[in-house]
């Protein structure tokens, strides 16, 4: 007798357990772990080209971090030696009235001079693209209470 009360038990329990399982959370990926991934979505650069539009920075969430770029960069990369498109707008402040965030101090070299006599770009800054990264436009996946500390 026993024994059939808790065979029955058990039988309940397992099948609330089956019914939870199809009602489950819904997975973020979108489908079942065993169905091949989708092709993630082309999403666009927050702004199309430097300059036009309002021009919006994102804001920065540590201190020493390397600015975001909030314009598109695909027509400037990859840099190679021989042409830095980065450089044809950040060495100044400003090109025919159009302001420009030129790059910091921390980017020139102490000791090598441009052909002009003005402080050279520091070579190991060459590489733009290695620290600041270009942001698309996308909604977050998960809310985020994510405050940074800028000072
Ligand atoms: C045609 C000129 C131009 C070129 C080329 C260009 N930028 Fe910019 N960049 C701008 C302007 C103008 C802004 C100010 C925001 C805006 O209006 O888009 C800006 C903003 C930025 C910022 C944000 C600075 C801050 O203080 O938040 C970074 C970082 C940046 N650019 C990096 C780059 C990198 C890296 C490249 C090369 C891959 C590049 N830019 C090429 C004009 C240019
Ligand atoms: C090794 C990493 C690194 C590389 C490479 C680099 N940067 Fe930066 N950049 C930074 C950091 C960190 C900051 C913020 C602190 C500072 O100004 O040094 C910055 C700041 C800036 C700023 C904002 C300056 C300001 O005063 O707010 C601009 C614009 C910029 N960089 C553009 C460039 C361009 C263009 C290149 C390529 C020629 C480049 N950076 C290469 C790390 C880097």
């Amino acid at each position: 007798m026993k024994k059939t009360a808790s065979l029955a038990i058990a039988t309940l329990i397992a099948s609330v357990i089956g019914c939870a399982s199809t009602t489950g959370p819904t997975p973020m990926r979108g489908a079942d772990v065993t169905a091949p991934d989708r092709a993630p979505q082309v999403k666009q650069y927050a702004e199309k080209v430097p300059g036009v539009g309002q021009p919006q920075l994102i804001a920065r969430t540590f201190v020493g971090q390397p600015p975001m770029v909030p314009h598109t960069v695909e027509k400037y990369v990859p840099l190679t030696i021989e042409e830095n498109a980065c450089m044809e707008c950040h060495q100044t402040a400003e090109i025919r009235g159009q302001k420009i965030p030129q790059i910091g101090q921390s980017h020139f070299s102490k000791t090598a001079k441009t052909k002009a006599g003005k402080p050279a770009l520091e070579m190991s800054r060459f590489q733009c693209d290695t620290c600041h990264v270009p942001q698309v436009d996308a909604k977050e996946l998960v809310d985020s209470k994510f405050v940074g500390v800028t000072k």
